[in-house]
Parts: structure tokens; C-alpha cells; sequence
């Protein structure tokens, strides 16, 4: 019978794993895709220290949409007392399940589902909930926003894909109705993509811009909404803002 490690070396990753052995499991993207998970992490963890100092053992987290689990792996690592790890696909809660046995985490788990269908009378709430990489696939993002609010107990973070922004006034029925955008949503079709493993479950996804993002966290119950700053050496998509990292505060 193979080994754990001979099983994940027998899979493609999307991320790039260094296993206690010293060995990197295949990565079907390359290794350049790696420095967006490599700056996330760093806006994450900085983002973490900040907000809640170094003492995580008292803390549980979430993170929704947890693919293959490198980001519930690092909360794991990095002192959370426990971790939940949620996607819609089948396969990456069983290639994450593999690596947590893997490094031997158990406080790590992982279970299959849908964003939209979680709800806190059945999961409970979280310190930390984390939703990255998730929102620009789904097709009622606000929905997934409410979601976020009301899993957490303090600190939530967002990281998304964000659209170019429209402003202006609208005459909202007739020119004695003016309203301002408080921002706008693209559509992006991943129709034809839904078998890719990082893409959308349905296909029709709805992309905020940043005020989009800001207005909805706060009317979703979020007291404080930031923008993390990415650092100088962020990936080119965090760099040059066609991706931001929000920390929301209950
Ligand atoms: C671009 S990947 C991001 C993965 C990871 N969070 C990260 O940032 O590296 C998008 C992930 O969302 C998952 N996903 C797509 N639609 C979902 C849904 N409705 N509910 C939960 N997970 C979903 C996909 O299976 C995939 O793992």
C-alpha cells in the first residue's frame, strides 16, 4: 500500500506544498502561480497579527472555499486551535483531508458544500472566517457576504477579484428619485469553465467593484472595513489593484 506522501505525489496540485519530507508534490499551473498564495499569506498573516496579536490558540477559523487546504493548513500551523475548511468539490476536500494527515494536523478538517447553503445553527460561528479567491465566482455575491457576517464572532477577510468601477446618479423611477451608485458589479461567464477546479459551481458570476465590495461588507453588519495594503513585492494582480484583501471587523 502507498504511502501518504506517494499518494500526493500521485496528484496535481494547484498549490505548491513543501511536505515533511522535503518534497514538493506535482503543480499543474507551474510554480509561477505560487507568489499569489505566497502574498496572500503574507497580507494575511500580517493582517492576523495586527488585529488579533501572536496568541491564535485560543482561536478557531474558517475558511470557505478552502481548495486543496494550503490556506487552512498555514492557520493550522500558525496557532489557530482549530481550522474548518468548506468547498463545493468533492475532490479538493479529499486531496486536503490527504495533506492535513499528511502534516499530521488534527485540528484541521474539511466537509463539502456551498457557500449559500451554510448556515451558523448548523456550523456556529467563527473568531476568524476567511473567504478568499471565492467571491468573483458566484452568482449572488452579497448573499455570500451575508453569510460571512453571520459565521463570524470578530474578524473576517476578503480577498477578490474587483471590476472597474461606474459613479454617478441615477433617476430611480423618474428625475424626482435621484440615487447615487454606491457602486457596480461586472459579469464574468464561466460557463463553459465549470469543470475547471477553481471555477465557479454555476458559471454566472457577478464581480464587484471596490465600492461595490466596501458599501455591501458594511450593510452586511460589518462595523470596519479596510483595504490591506499589499506589499512591494506583491503579485502583479494585488499590486496593481485588479485584486484587494479587506479585513472586516464585526
Ligand atoms: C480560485 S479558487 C480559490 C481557492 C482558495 N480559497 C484560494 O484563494 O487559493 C475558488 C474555489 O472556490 C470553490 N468554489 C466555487 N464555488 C463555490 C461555492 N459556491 N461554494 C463553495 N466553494 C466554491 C472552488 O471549488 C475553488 O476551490
Amino acid at each position: 500500500m502507498s504511502t501518504l506522501i506517494e499518494q500526493a505525489h500521485s496528484r496535481e496540485w494547484f498549490y505548491a506544498f513543501d511536505l515533511p519530507d522535503g518534497s514538493t508534490p506535482p503543480t499543474y499551473h507551474g510554480n509561477d502561480i505560487q507568489a499569489i498564495h505566497d502574498t496572500r499569506w503574507k497580507m494575511l498573516d500580517g493582517c492576523l497579527r495586527q488585529r488579533l496579536g501572536d496568541e491564535r490558540g485560543s482561536l478557531n477559523a474558517l475558511d470557505l472555499a478552502s481548495h486543496q487546504g494550503w490556506f487552512a493548513v498555514k492557520m493550522a500551523q500558525s496557532g489557530f486551535s482549530s481550522v474548518l475548511g468548506i468547498d463545493a468539490r468533492k475532490s479538493h476536500v479529499d486531496d486536503s483531508s490527504l495533506i492535513s494527515r499528511i502534516y499530521g494536523l488534527d485540528q484541521l478538517s474539511f466537509r463539502r458544500g456551498d457557500i449559500h447553503e451554510q448556515d451558523p445553527r448548523d456550523l456556529g460561528q467563527f473568531d476568524v472566517v476567511l473567504m478568499l479567491g471565492l467571491l468573483y465566482h458566484l452568482e449572488n455575491p452579497i448573499g455570500a457576504l451575508r453569510t460571512c457576517r453571520a459565521l463570524c464572532k470578530n474578524l473576517c477577510v476578503i480577498e477578490t477579484q474587483i471590476v472597474p468601477g461606474m459613479s454617478g446618479y441615477v433617476d430611480f423611477g423618474s428625475y424626482q428619485y435621484v440615487r447615487p451608485l454606491k457602486g457596480s458589479f461586472g459579469i464574468i461567464d464561466e460557463t463553459d469553465d465549470t469543470h475547471g477546479p477553481e471555477a465557479s459551481i454555476t458559471g454566472i458570476c457577478l464581480v464587484p467593484s471596490l465600492d461595490a465590495l466596501l458599501w455591501t461588507l458594511r450593510k452586511v453588519g460589518f462595523s470596519s472595513v479596510d483595504v490591506l495594503e499589499p506589499p512591494d513585492d506583491a503579485y502583479e494582480q494585488l499590486r496593481h489593484h485588479k485584486r484587494v484583501m479587506v479585513a472586516a471587523r464585526i
